[in-house]
């Protein structure tokens, strides 16, 4: 947590445990003012009750309940929200301003502890509001998003979303969680050096973006009263449990040299903001109905994130129609006072600027004898006339009608029959390994090498770091909790095989275990942990640390049969030393596959199933990061400083070791589709304006009558709708993942190389044919972000491209001109 440019940083998330335990008398000491919570050794929130509106709490209050109509339900949300807030004095008002909001047990508000993580299944990370003990030891620890990512299911994502927020309801009947949950985290992976990859679900705005609704879909959605039917009024729409999109925005640095997230001011242009940055985020809150967003540590073009009006009220609230909450990172409000020193600003004043930019919820961290801002500082900004008190009337409606659409106050009915049986069941385990299993990515495959005939290999040779063989933490990766149990690379394999020997090469008897030559079958597990790519950890390069790479080449030296390589990270590693080392058969991407990993990696090398995940990042060569340093935001390549661009959307070069989207087989497939070009014309109405395009040197001119429609003034109906046919023409099933991209046309300068506009996973029996359809929206699929920040369609000839990052593919030309 030290850092050169912050002489003593607070608390972050990272620390966040022992920060907990370091406050919990004062978080019990706060929690103790709400009434009704009964307090265990630690300070949990351990509740005797399952809502508010209980009679029989309010009287232990002393209190008449018909008296409160904030507790009436015949009454709207809305209404209920400004009685509650309408009957608090400033200071008990500002007193819930902060992540331990301490209640008001005069009008028998209790307190509440918003802080939960559930980034890969529920997690203890934050002040206790969620924990484990006695009634619930764990809960399933799912595989870190960027395994899941690789799945390319949107199925799966939304089921996983499902399977923890059931399990955060059953923890919640049993006094063992809250309501909300700061997961998941959709900053894209600009840089591949960026600690936290693992917590994401990659480079690929569009990716992330479908990502992120699916898992809050699953987080939040009622059956019945889901995003997409509710015809109601969305601020009443009831959710199972809060999820929350972060870090808004351009926040893609932890540490790295000198640069530090709390002191970092990102460099952003609009373009980028719009096409990249803000993309995910914009999905998250339009198409899932995220009851929260979390703005980041960092400024963006000098103005802190959380104190950012146009990004927080503009943007989020107002545009894209936030029905919910803003939260800062935890402790945000703080950073831009002590760390950036942003304007010289007191406490008061930051406070005052942060609420009024559209921050609702203060995370902080309890330092130096302050708890969060908004508590610390929210009366004497209102006294001194920095801040209207109705500025804090707004934000804590925005945080109680969050918890209102939660049930908190009304209790959920279709919740409360779950219990520790819910936690941990058969079912959900199997989904981890579901997950895991589909996450895999199978990167080489020389000559058949996997998968292993278990009915021919009797014995095995395990050989890596103890802490990759026997992985009981390193698959756990960051934001966990405790898991159910941990089923290691070890007991996955030993379960297919009898003769199972490790050897550990921390004590350097891998060079050993290569030579006595005498198993079937060797198997290196290798890769990275947290102390390399971690929440304020980026990486200094992509190269295997602890001289991996030395002996996994003499283990392959020695070995009689070529070796299979399983490799742990999350973000890519240059094993350009195993790419074409015919002793090294095959390559298996693990990723970070949680608790159920171990059954995962055996069931895939042992072809008990067939995998079928694609790499969500390009794993670039080391080379690549010598050129570009991570401060950089700029997503296109920049001929004057000589940086490349970034991601696969704008690098062209040489260094990429895998592409993204790439991922093998245990089969082949082939494409075949009736599509092999479409025209699409658009009339122009009268009131619509042309946009001017930039052209590459040497494009035909004159440019178009209408280069350009600006998406903004258009219907967007038009739809290219084609089928591929997908033939599984080897001789097992095998799922596989059909990604469709387009690529503008090419006389358009600085335009993404291609980008990813649908994807679809699909299983298909061996010697079967799946046809698998695309309706792409000429505005969505077609659409690009031209220099001054208009998405517009460009006229010319695009081309959609089905596949091509590992075979299949296809491609076909798409016409599109514009009639005035
Ligand atoms: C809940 O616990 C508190 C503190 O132990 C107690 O005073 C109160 O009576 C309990 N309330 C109910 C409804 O059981
Ligand atoms: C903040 O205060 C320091 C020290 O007094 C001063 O050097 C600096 O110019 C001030 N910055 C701003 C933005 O006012
Ligand atoms: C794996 O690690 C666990 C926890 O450290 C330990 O108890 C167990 O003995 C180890 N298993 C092997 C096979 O080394
Ligand atoms: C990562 O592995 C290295 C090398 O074995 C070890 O020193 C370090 O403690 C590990 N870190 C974590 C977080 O497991
Ligand atoms: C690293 O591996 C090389 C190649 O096998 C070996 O010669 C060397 O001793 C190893 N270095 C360390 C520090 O383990
Ligand atoms: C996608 O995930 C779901 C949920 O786990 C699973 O049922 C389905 O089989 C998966 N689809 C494919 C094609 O693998």
């Amino acid at each position: 947590m030290a850092s050169a440019s912050s002489p003593r940083s607070p608390c972050s998330i990272l620390v966040a445990l022992l920060c907990a335990i370091a406050v919990s008398s004062a978080a019990a000491a706060a929690a103790a003012g709400g009434g009704g919570s009964a307090r265990g050794p630690i300070a949990t929130n351990g509740k005797n009750y399952t809502k508010v509106c209980d009679a029989a709490r309010f009287a232990s209050l002393g209190l008449d309940m018909s008296a409160f109509r904030y507790c009436d339900a015949s009454l709207a949300y809305g209404e209920r929200v400004r009685d509650l807030v309408g009957r608090l004095t400033l200071e008990e008002k500002v007193g819930n301003l902060g992540d331990r909001s301490k209640g008001a047990a005069r009008v028998g508000l209790p307190s509440y502890l918003w802080w939960g993580e559930a980034l890969h299944g529920v997690s203890d990370v934050g002040p206790y509001g969620t924990w484990f003990g006695d009634a619930v030891p764990g809960a399933t620890s799912f595989p870190l998003v960027i395994t899941s990512a690789a799945s390319f299911n949107e199925t799966l994502w939304r089921a996983v979303g499902g399977a923890v927020s059931t399990e955060v309801r059953a923890m919640y009947n049993l006094g063992h969680a809250e309501l909300t949950y700061w997961s998941p985290n959709i900053n894209v992976v600009r840089d591949p050096r960026w600690g936290r990859a693992s917590e994401t679900p990659g480079e690929d705005p569009f990716v992330v973006g479908r990502y992120a609704v699916n898992f809050v879909r699953g987080m939040q959605d009622i059956a019945g009263d889901d995003a997409e039917n509710n015809k109601q009024d969305p601020f009443t729409r009831r959710i199972k449990v809060s999820s929350c999109c972060k870090h808004f925005t351009a926040y893609d640095v932890d540490k790295w040299l000198n640069a530090d997230r709390y002191t970092f001011d990102a460099r952003v242009e609009e373009r980028d903001m719009i096409e990249t940055f803000e993309r995910p985020f914009e999905m998250c809150v339009r198409d899932g109905d995220a009851s929260c967003v979390m703005c980041s540590y960092n400024r963006v073009n000098g103005v802190p994130a959380c104190a950012d009006h146009r990004l927080l009220t503009a943007t989020v609230r107002d545009s894209w129609q936030l029905h919910g909450y803003v939260v800062s990172d935890c402790d945000s409000v703080r950073v831009m006072v002590k760390y950036a020193k942003w304007l010289n600003l007191t406490g008061a004043e930051a406070t005052a600027a942060a609420m009024k930019a559209g921050l609702d919820l203060d995370c902080g961290m309890y330092w130096e004898g302050v708890s969060d801002f908004f508590t610390a500082y929210g009366v004497d900004a209102v006294r001194q006339g920095k801040l209207a008190e109705a500025d804090v009337d707004n934000a804590l409606a925005n945080n109680y009608l969050t918890l209102m659409r939660l049930g908190f106050f009304d209790g959920s009915p279709e919740f409360e029959g779950l219990g520790a049986g819910d936690v941990c069941s058969d079912a959900h385990k199997e989904l981890a390994a579901d997950a895991a299993r589909q996450g895999m990515v199978l990167l080489k495959n020389q000559d058949g090498r996997l998968p292993l005939d278990i009915d021919k290999v009797r014995s095995v040779a395990l050989v890596g770091l103890l802490q990759h063989i026997n992985a009981t933490d390193v698959m756990l990766g960051d934001y966990r909790g405790q898991p159910c149990r941990v089923v290691t690379p070890y007991d996955g394999v030993r379960k297919m095989v009898s003769a199972t020997n490790m050897h550990a090469c921390d004590s350097g008897a891998c060079y050993t275990a290569a030579r006595s030559g005498t198993v079937d079958a060797t198997i290196v597990i290798a890769g990275l942990n947290m102390s390399v790519e971690r929440e304020s950890i980026d990486r200094v390069d992509l190269f295997l640390p602890w001289n991996q790479t030395g002996w996994i080449s003499a283990v392959a030296a020695a070995s009689a049969d070529p070796i299979i390589l399983v490799i742990m990270s999350a973000g890519g590693v240059d094993i350009s030393f195993a790419q074409n080392n015919p002793k090294i058969g095959a390559i298996v991407w693990a990723g970070y596959p949680g608790e159920e990993g171990g059954t995962a990696i055996a069931d895939v090398l042992f072809g008990k199933y067939n995998p079928g995940g694609r790499l969500p990042l390009t794993w670039f060569k080391n080379n690549y990061i010598n050129q570009i340093p991570m401060t950089s935001m700029a997503l296109r390549p920049d001929a004057k400083q000589g940086y490349p661009g970034r991601t696969y959307k704008f690098y062209g070069g040489p260094d990429v070791l895998y592409p993204f989207g790439h991922g093998l087989s245990y089969t082949t497939f082939t494409y075949t589709s009736g599509t092999t070009a479409a025209t699409v014309a658009i009339k122009v109405s009268d009131w619509q304006h042309c946009k001017a395009l930039t052209y590459k040197p040497g494009a035909p001119s004159p440019p178009p009558a209408c280069p350009a429609v600006n998406v903004a003034s258009h219907r967007c109906d038009e739809a290219v709708s084609f089928t591929v046919a997908v033939a599984n023409t080897g001789g097992v099933a095998g799922d596989h993942v059909v990604a469709v991209y387009t690529s503008p046309p090419p006389e358009v300068d600085d335009a993404p190389l291609k980008q990813l506009v649908a994807f679809r996973r699909v299983f298909v029996p061996a010697g079967a044919s799946v046809d698998v359809p695309f309706a792409l929206n000429v505005c969505k699929a077609l659409g690009i972000v031209e220099e001054t920040a208009y998405t517009v369609v460009p006229s010319g000839v695009s081309t959609v491209i089905v596949g091509g990052d590992t075979a299949p593919s296809l491609s076909f030309p798409v016409k599109i001109e514009f009639a005035l």
